[in-house]
């Protein structure tokens, strides 16, 4: 394995498989990366299937392989979407004409062609045809299309093909396809590798207080700013311990997901992963009042009025600040629904954090169960981001950048246990 190659452990690869006679070296590029400690995606094209079973690539990604736009997804948890935003690095290989010609043109009518222009990530095709189709003026218009546009795409190797000729036309062997696959990939900065060796503890999502055995109060918290948060820090290579209040979203790929309910489940669970975590991002909206008696009957609904006695929830980021070292990060958020900066520089300051995200929850597309936020960032210095409408997704890139400036150099494991 080249060094460079090593920076795919832990990311995710889609490898595109097309039907050529080549795609049986496609099993043996997934197995590398797999080896190489890539978690491996594959995306089979129809032709592809009369080459290669699915079993195979199954087998050997050890991931469900996706055949088609329209079968059931239940064992990806995800859609096509989703798919191209997990994507590190997209490999179509072996590409045949047909791939270069439709993605040349953004046509979108499979799995594969969907997710290569819904994807951010970086593009690289290993072409494998005849000769005579690969030196074709239509082909080669298209690979120029591709390469001006960003695209990489390999120069097929020299030999004797499949056809029966010898000419240009080859797919290069697998370790030379990865080689300038990761290469090309690195010089995108496709793969960030800005956070491999720390650990990152998010939380996400609402906790609960209950009343009885079956009553609870909550909030709206979706869980979805926490989650992007988490899929973002684990892509870029931290080791991300997610701990969840009860949410209808899927586990992450490549976090360690702790799921709670309560918020003294919440404390622990952040408690016992604190020590060692090199940041610490508090999204979750955790209930600050619990019920002071939970009833351990149903209650029933005998009188006319019912009052609740509730009382103070412990304040886990509170604590947090206690307890921070000073190679420590610690991030909260603010939901409000008036005097926003004046509140958030506030909790700021009383929970002696690095940074607030904080979210004006009454603004139309920002804070609870939106796809989007609005958030401003105060710092410790006083220094204040206002950012625009983002989606979770972009606005978690931008904490993450923030929390990677602050991080100091990295400390062996062994240091950050002694505090
Ligand atoms: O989950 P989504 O639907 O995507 O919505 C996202 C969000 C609106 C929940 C998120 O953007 C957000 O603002 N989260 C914080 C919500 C909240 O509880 O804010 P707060 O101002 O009450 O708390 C301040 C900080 O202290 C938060 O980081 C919170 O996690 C933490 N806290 C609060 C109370 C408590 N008992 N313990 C805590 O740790």
């Amino acid at each position: 394995m080249t060094a460079n190659a090593a920076a795919l452990k832990g990311k995710n690869v889609i490898l595109g498989v097309t039907g050529g006679i080549a795609a049986y070296k496609a099993v043996e590029l997934a197995s590398r990366l797999r080896k190489i400690g890539a978690e491996v995606h594959v995306i089979m094209t129809r032709g592809a299937q009369s080459f290669v079973t699915e079993l195979t690539f199954r087998e050997i990604s050890g991931h469900p392989v996706s055949t088609g736009m329209w079968e059931k997804v239940s064992h990806w948890q995800v859609e096509h979407i989703a798919l191209a935003r997990l994507a590190d690095l997209v490999l179509v290989a072996p590409a045949t004409a047909n791939i270069i010609a439709k993605a040349a043109h953004g046509l979108a009518d499979d799995m594969l062609t969907t997710v290569l222009l819904a994807t951010e990530a970086p593009i690289c095709f290993a072409p494998a045809m005849n000769s005579v189709m690969w030196e074709n003026p239509l082909t080669q218009r298209n690979i120029k299309i591709l390469r001006e546009l960003g695209y990489h795409v390999i120069t097929p190797a020299s030999g004797h093909l499949a056809c029966g000729v010898e000419g240009v036309g080859r797919l290069p062997e697998p370790e030379a396809i990865l080689e300038e696959a990761v290469n090309f990939a690195l010089a995108r900065g496709g793969v960030n590798n800005t956070l491999t060796g720390r650990k990152i503890l998010v939380t996400a999502g609402g906790t609960i207080a209950p009343i009885d055995p079956v009553r609870f109060i909550a909030n709206r918290s979706s869980g979805k700013m926490g989650y992007a948060i988490a899929r973002e820090a684990a892509r870029r290579g931290a080791e991300t311990v997610l701990v969840s209040g009860p949410t209808a979203l899927p586990e992450p790929v490549g976090v360690k997901t702790v799921q709670v309910e309560t918020t003294e489940e919440m404390r622990a669970a952040v408690l016992k992963g604190f020590p060692t975590a090199d940041a610490v991002i508090k999204a979750a909206a955790v209930a600050d009042y619990v019920v002071k008696e939970v009833a351990a009957q149903k209650i029933k609904k005998t009188a006319d009025e019912w009052c609740l006695e509730l009382k103070k929830a412990p304040d886990i980021l509170w604590e947090l600040g206690q307890k921070k070292k000073p190679w420590q990060v610690l991030v909260g958020f603010a939901a409000e629904t008036e005097s926003l900066v004046e509140y958030a520089k506030a909790k700021l300051a009383e929970k002696n954090l690095d940074f607030i995200v904080a979210n004006d929850v009454t603004r139309p597309g920002a804070g609870f169960n939106t796809d989007t936020n609005i958030a401003q960032l105060i710092f410790r210095d006083g220094k204040r981001e206002e950012h625009p409408l983002l989606t979770k997704e972009a606005l978690a890139e931008i904490i993450l950048d923030r929390v990677a400036s602050l991080l100091p150099p990295k400390r062996k494991l062994q240091d950050r246990e002694k505090g």
